[in-house]
């Protein structure tokens, strides 16, 4: 599909038809989102497919009933996460990934980020990862939606309950639960604002 229909008809779908979606086609769309750029390059993100039949129903106790509904009926459930330890991320991507800075040296990278993610104050690192999380989170509907799988955001939910059932380490915080699934409703344009009324050229 053309990035721009990809784009104009992804649609928030709240009821699906229940059939399953793999953990390979699942894995394929979490790779194609990971694409997404992050501050750092620090890809403060953690994915948790919620697959079992144990996990989905105990999940559903600690949503609000309109989102269990759509939980219940999707085809899969993908709860992501933010990675607050950051200075173990960097050592990660030091270890796995090599050299992730053009220009640095690991042991610059290693003695320089770590000092830097410590010094952010709760909420400069809250609002950190939270801007990382959203990206990753729109580029996983968009990857979906180009496989006509539908989508909803949600993140109305009891975090504390999430992290209890799916046994959370404490590093990873449940930031918005995407429900996936086919469905025949095609979802509907939602009202946007005028581009000039939300835009100033200065
Ligand atoms: C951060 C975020 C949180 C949301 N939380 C919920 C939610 O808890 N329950 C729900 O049914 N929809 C939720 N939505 C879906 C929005 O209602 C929906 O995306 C919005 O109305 C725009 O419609 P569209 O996605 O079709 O463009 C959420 C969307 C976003 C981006």
């Amino acid at each position: 599909m053309e990035f721009s229909e990809v784009n104009k008809n992804r649609h928030a779908v709240k009821s699906f038809n229940g059939e399953k979606i793999n953990s390979d086609l699942l894995k394929e769309i979490l790779t194609e989102a990971t694409l997404a750029p992050s501050a750092h390059n620090i890809q403060p993100w953690h994915f948790v497919i919620v697959a079992s039949q144990e996990k989905r129903a105990a999940l559903s106790t600690v949503l609000p009933v309109n989102n269990a509904k759509q939980h219940e009926s999707a085809g899969a459930t993908i709860v992501v996460c933010s990675d607050v330890d950051l200075p173990e991320r960097v050592i990660e991507l030091v270890e796995i990934g090599g050299e992730f800075l053009a220009g640095f040296t690991k042991e610059a990278l290693l003695e320089k980020m770590p000092l830097l993610f410590e010094s952010y104050t709760e909420s400069q690192l809250a609002n950190y990862l939270a801007l990382n999380i959203g990206l990753v989170a729109q580029n996983i509907l968009l990857s979906a939606n180009n496989r006509t799988i539908k989508t909803n955001v949600i993140l109305g939910f009891d975090k504390t309950g999430v992290t209890e059932i799916l046994g959370l380490d404490e590093r990873y915080h449940p930031e918005l639960i995407l429900t996936l699934g086919y469905s025949d409703d095609e979802g509907k344009a939602s009202y946007r604002l005028p581009v000039d009324f939300v835009t100033d050229i200065v």
